[in-house]
C-alpha cells in the first residue's frame, strides 16, 4: 500500500525497510523514535491490513490469452478460479474477489487471495508475475509566484498558462465546487479525452474538472463517489492546476490571489483512496484509467517503502505510463533527513522533495528574561502582548499527561509534531497556552505553521534551545505571546531543503541520484473541501475553502504543473525530456545568491544555524520553470534505455517480464553499470579496487539555433574529472552529441561511506546545462 505525502501524516516505517551500513544505525533509530513519538499514524490503517494483505497484483502476458476466451476478463476469472479450490461457487463469486483489471500500463488484475492460492496462480500459464498489494501514504504536512511564474513576466502567456494539457492526480479525491476548479474563461477539452465524470452531478464537472472517477470502493466498500472526503486531493489537484480565485486564504494568512502552476491546465481526478492512504492497486487502476483517458501528465503524492523495482507494482505502473509518453512526478518521501530515505526512485520516476518558500507566519514568544524568540502560527485573535504565564514543560502531550492540575492556566510547552491536536486536549484541560517544538534537531530551522485554535506557536530548534536555557536559568519562568496575524514574504533566505524532505542516497540503485528536483512544500496553500476541518480533527469546527499545508505531498503537483506548461510550450518531449529541462535549469543558489541551504541538517554538528544543502536533499536543485522552457540540451531516454538500466541490474528473465512481458531476456546492458543510463544527474561510486569510474552522456539539441557549449567541472580534490570533448558545437535541432568523462579517485584513503559533491555544466552566453554529481567511497 502507499501514502499521500503530507508531514502531519507520514508513514513511519520506511526507514526500517532497507539495509544501511552500520554507521547509520543509530541515525535510523533516532529517526524511528522520531516518528513513532511525533508522526501520529493515519486513522484506522490497522483495521484495514489484514483485508489489504490479501490483496494481490496479479500481471499476465495478455498476447499469451487462449483463443477460447472472448476477453481477458474471461482469462483471468478462469485463471483465479482453477488456481482457488476454494471458489467452488462458480464465476460470480470469483469475479466477485477480482477488484480490478487493468490494460493499459500494464496487464492483469488486482484479486483477493490467500498466501496459498497466490502461489498457486502465480504457476498459472501466461502469469509473468504476482505481488502481494502494498499500501502508499499520503505525503503532507508559496508558490507559483515563488518559483518565478508571474504574470508579467511572460512565461504563462507564452505558454498560455498551459491551457488544455490534461492531469491526471491520483488521490484522495476532489471537491469539486471549490472555486479553484471553476472553469470561467476556458475552452471545451481536447476531443480526443475520452475520460469524465463518474459519480458526481455532471454538472459538478466542466472544462477545469474534466475527469473524475473513484478507485477506492471496490476495495473500501461503499458508494463509488471521487469525491474528497480528506482535502489532500483537492489541494494537490489546485496546486498544480487551480484556476486563478482572488482574495483566497486560510483566515487572515496568506490573502491573495491562489492559484494553480498551471492555471488553464485541465484536472482529471483518479480516486484511490481516503484518509489511511491508497493500495497500490487502486493507484495502479487509477493510473490505468488516467493514461487510457488520454491526460498528458500524473501527480502522485503518495509514499511507500523503497522495494527493487521488479517488486514495486508503483514502479512497474510507471514505466508503463512512461512508454505511452505520460510524464509522471511523484513525491519523494517525508522521511528526511536521514540519508536514505527517499522514495519513488525509479528513473523514470520525476521525484520531487520539499523546498521552503520565502513566506513566514511570525508569532513571538517573549521570556521572562525580556527576550523574543520569534515563532511561526496560524492563531488567529492578535495580540501586542499576552499576560506573562507559568510555562511547563511536558515531554509527552497526550490526554493523559495534559491533566488539568499539570496545566491548568499555564502555557505549555511540548515536543510535539501534530500540535493543533496537543492545543485542542490542552484546552480542553484549561491551558492556556501551547509552545510546539517542531520534532528534534533532525528537524532543523524549518517549521510547518500550523493552525492552533488557542494561543500557541512553533519555535524551531535553535530557538526552542533559547527557550531550555531560559526555563533552566530561573525557577519560575513565565513568558506571553505576540500574535500580529500577518503573512511575511520576501524576508527569509530561500528556498532551502526543509528537514522532513527525505534524502538521497536511492537505497535501490544507489547509483542513481534520487530525489531529482526540490519543488514549494512548506506551508502551501490551496484549495481545500468546505466541509473538512481545517487540521481534519473531528473535534475541529473550524471551516475554510484555503488551507495551508506541508510536505512532499506538496511538492509533488508543483512539478507535475511545471511539467504542463512545458508540455504546451514543447508538445513533442518526451517525459525524459522534460524532467531533463526542470533538473539541468534547477536554481542552486538562494535569494540571497548564496548556496541553496538545508534546514535538516544537524545544527550541533555544524555549529551554523545554515549549511549548505548536498545534491542529496535537492537533487538537481530548486525547480526554475521560466528556464526549463529553454534547457538548450537534453539528455533523453526512452524505454529501451530504461530495460538496458534494469539489465544492468542483473535482472532475471522473470523479474525484466514485469515491465516487458514478452522479453527473453537481456540483449544489451549499460556498459559501466546503472550509473550510465543517460541521466541528467551523475553518481560516481568508487570502491577499494575501482578508482577509475568512466560514463558517457548523449545530448540532445532542443534549442533552434547553431550553438557551441563548453564544459565546466566542479570537483572535490580528491577526485580528478577529464570531460572529452570539452567543448561540443551543434548545429542542426534534435543533432545528438556523446561526451565522455573519466572520473579518478585520487584520494589517498578515504572513509569508507562517504560523500562528496560537484557539478559538470555545458555553457555558452545563453544556455547553461548543469547536472549535479555525487561522489561516493564505498
Ligand atoms: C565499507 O563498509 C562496508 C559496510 O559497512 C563494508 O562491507 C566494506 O567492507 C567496507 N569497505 C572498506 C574498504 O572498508
Ligand atoms: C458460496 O457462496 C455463498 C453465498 O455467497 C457463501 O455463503 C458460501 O460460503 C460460498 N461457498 C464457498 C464454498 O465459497
Ligand atoms: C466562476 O467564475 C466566474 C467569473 O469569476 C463567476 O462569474 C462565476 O459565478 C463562477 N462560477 C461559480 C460556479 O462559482
Ligand atoms: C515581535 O517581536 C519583534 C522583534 O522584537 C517585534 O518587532 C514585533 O513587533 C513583535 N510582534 C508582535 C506582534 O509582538
Ligand atoms: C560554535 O558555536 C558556539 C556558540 O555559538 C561558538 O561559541 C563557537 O565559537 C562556535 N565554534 C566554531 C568552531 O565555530
Ligand atoms: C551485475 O553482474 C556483473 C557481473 O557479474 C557485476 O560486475 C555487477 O557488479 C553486477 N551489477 C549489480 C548492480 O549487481
Ligand atoms: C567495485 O565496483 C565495481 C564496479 O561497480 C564492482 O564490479 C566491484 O565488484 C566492486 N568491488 C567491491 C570490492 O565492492
Amino acid at each position: 500500500m502507499h501514502s499521500y505525502t503530507t508531514s502531519s501524516h507520514t508513514s513511519s516505517t520506511m526507514s526500517s525497510a532497507t539495509s544501511k551500513p552500520l554507521q547509520y544505525l543509530a541515525l535510523f533509530l533516532l529517526a524511528q523514535l522520531t516518528h513513532s513519538v511525533f508522526i501520529p499514524k493515519p486513522k484506522n490503517r490497522d483495521e484495514h491490513k489484514p483485508q489489504l494483505s490479501n490483496t494481490y497484483i496479479v500481471q499476465a502476458n495478455h498476447h499469451l490469452k487462449p483463443s477460447r476466451f472472448a476477453t481477458l476478463e474471461h482469462w483471468y476469472i478462469s485463471m483465479v478460479a482453477t488456481h482457488t479450490p476454494r471458489a467452488t461457487n462458480g464465476t460470480a463469486a470469483v469475479a466477485g474477489r477480482i477488484l480490478y483489471t487493468y490494460d493499459t500500463v500494464i496487464h492483469g488484475f488486482a484479486v483477493r487471495l490467500t498466501a496459498d492460492e497466490s502461489r498457486r496462480v502465480s504457476r498459472a500459464p501466461g502469469v509473468t508475475a504476482v505481488h502481494e498489494g502494498k499500501m502508499y501514504y499520503p505525503q503532507t504536512t508559496r508558490s507559483p509566484g515563488f518559483i518565478g511564474l508571474d504574470r508579467e513576466y511572460g512565461l504563462w502567456s507564452d505558454t498560455d498558462f498551459g491551457d488544455g494539457v490534461i492531469i491526471g492526480v491520483i488521490d484522495s479525491g476532489i471537491w469539486p465546487e471549490s472555486p479553484s476548479f471553476n472553469d470561467s474563461g476556458l475552452g471545451p477539452v481536447r476531443r480526443s479525452w475520452k475520460g469524465g465524470c463518474v459519480g458526481l452531478d455532471a454538472n459538478l464537472c466542466n472544462n477545469k474538472l474534466v475527469g473524475a472517477k473513484d478507485f477506492s470502493a471496490a476495495e473500501d466498500g461503499g458508494p463509488s463517489s471521487p469525491r474528497d472526503g480528506v482535502g489532500h486531493g483537492t489541494h494537490v489537484a489546485s496546486t498544480a492546476a487551480g484556476s486563478e480565485v482572488h482574495d483566497a486564504g486560510l483566515f487572515m494568512f496568506a490573502q491573495g490571489t491562489a492559484r494553480g502552476v498551471a492555471p488553464k491546465a485541465r484536472i482529471a481526478m483518479y480516486k484511490c483512496g481516503g484518509d489511511v492512504g491508497c493500495s497500490d492497486a487502486a493507484i495502479i487502476a487509477g493510473m490505468d484509467a488516467a493514461v487510457r483517458d488520454g491526460v498528458d501528465i500524473i501527480s502522485i503524492s503518495l509514499g511507500g517503502f523503497p522495494v527493487p523495482f521488479y517488486d514495486d507494482s508503483l514502479a512497474i505502473a510507471t514505466f508503463g505510463a512512461e512508454r505511452e509518453g505520460v510524464f509522471v512526478a511523484l513525491a519523494g518521501g517525508n522521511d528526511g533527513p536521514v540519508p536514505y530515505s527517499v522514495t519513488n526512485v525509479a528513473p523514470w520516476m520525476t521525484t520531487v522533495g520539499a523546498g521552503a518558500v520565502d513566506r513566514l507566519f511570525p508569532a513571538n514568544l517573549t521570556l521572562g528574561s525580556g527576550e523574543v524568540l520569534i515563532g511561526q502560527s496560524l492563531y488567529t485573535k492578535k495580540a501586542t502582548r499576552t499576560t506573562m504565564t507559568p510555562l511547563v514543560f511536558l515531554t509527552s502531550c497526550d490526554e493523559e499527561s495534559l491533566s488539568p492540575d499539570v496545566v491548568m492556566g499555564k502555557v505549555v510547552v511540548c515536543l510535539q509534531f501534530d500540535g493543533v491536536y496537543a492545543g485542542m486536549l490542552l484546552q480542553n484541560a484549561g491551558g492556556a497556552g501551547l509552545v510546539a517544538v517542531q520534532g528534534d534537531e533532525w528537524h532543523g530551522d524549518g517549521v510547518v505553521a500550523e493552525a492552533f485554535s488557542l494561543p500557541a506557536l512553533t519555535l524551531s530548534y535553535s530557538k526552542a534551545e533559547k527557550l531550555r536555557d531560559y526555563m533552566e536559568s530561573v525557577a519560575n519562568p513565565v513568558a506571553s505571546f505576540g500574535f500580529a496575524c500577518e503573512t511575511v514574504t520576501g524576508e527569509n533566505r530561500a528556498p532551502t531543503a526543509v528537514g522532513f524532505s527525505s534524502r538521497g542516497p536511492n537505497s535501490v540503485v544507489p547509483e542513481l541520484l534520487k530525489p531529482d528536483v526540490l519543488a514549494p512544500g512548506l506551508n502551501i496553500l490551496a484549495a481545500w473541501p468546505s466541509d473538512i476541518p481545517v487540521s481534519m480533527l473531528d473535534l475541529d469546527t473550524r471551516r475554510s475553502d484555503y488551507n495551508i499545508m506541508s510536505g512532499t505531498s506538496m511538492a509533488c503537483p508543483h512539478a507535475a504543473g511545471v511539467a504542463a506548461l512545458i508540455k504546451k510550450r514543447h508538445g513533442d518531449w518526451t517525459p525524459a525530456m522534460i524532467r531533463s529541462a526542470m533538473m539541468t535549469t534547477a536554481a542552486t543558489l538562494d535569494n540571497s545568491g548564496r548556496d541553496i541551504t538545508d534546514q535538516g541538517v544537524q545544527l550541533r554538528v555544524a555549529n551554523a544555524t545554515f549549511t549548505s544543502a548536498t545534491p542529496l536533499a535537492t537533487g538537481a536543485g530548486h525547480v526554475r520553470p521560466q528556464l526549463a522552457m529553454d534547457p538548450g540540451l537534453v539528455y533523453n531516454a526512452g524505454a529501451k534505455d530504461y530495460v538496458d538500466f534494469l539489465c544492468s541490474l542483473n535482472y532475471t528473465v522473470e523479474q525484466l517480464r514485469a515491465f516487458v512481458p514478452d522479453t527473453a531476456g537481456c540483449t544489451t546492458t549499460l556498459s559501466g553499470g546503472p550509473a550510465n543510463l543517460n541521466y541528467p544527474s551523475f553518481v560516481v561510486a568508487f570502491n577499494g579496487s575501482t578508482h577509475v569510474r568512466t560514463l558517457t552522456r548523449t545530448m540532445t539539441k532542443v534549442y533552434e539555433k547553431p550553438e557551441t557549449y563548453s564544459v565546466t567541472v566542479s570537483a572535490p580534490a580528491e577526485v580528478k574529472v577529464t570531460v572529452m570533448p570539452a567543448t561540443l558545437v551543434f548545429k542542426e535541432k534534435n543533432e545528438k552529441k556523446r561526451y565522455t568523462v573519466e572520473f579518478r579517485s585520487v584520494a589517498r584513503r578515504h572513509v569508507n561511506q562517504s560523500w562528496e559533491f560537484g557539478h559538470i555544466s555545458w555553457e555558452n552566453r545563453k544556455h547553461q546545462v548543469r547536472s549535479p554529481v555525487v561522489f561516493m567511497w564505498n
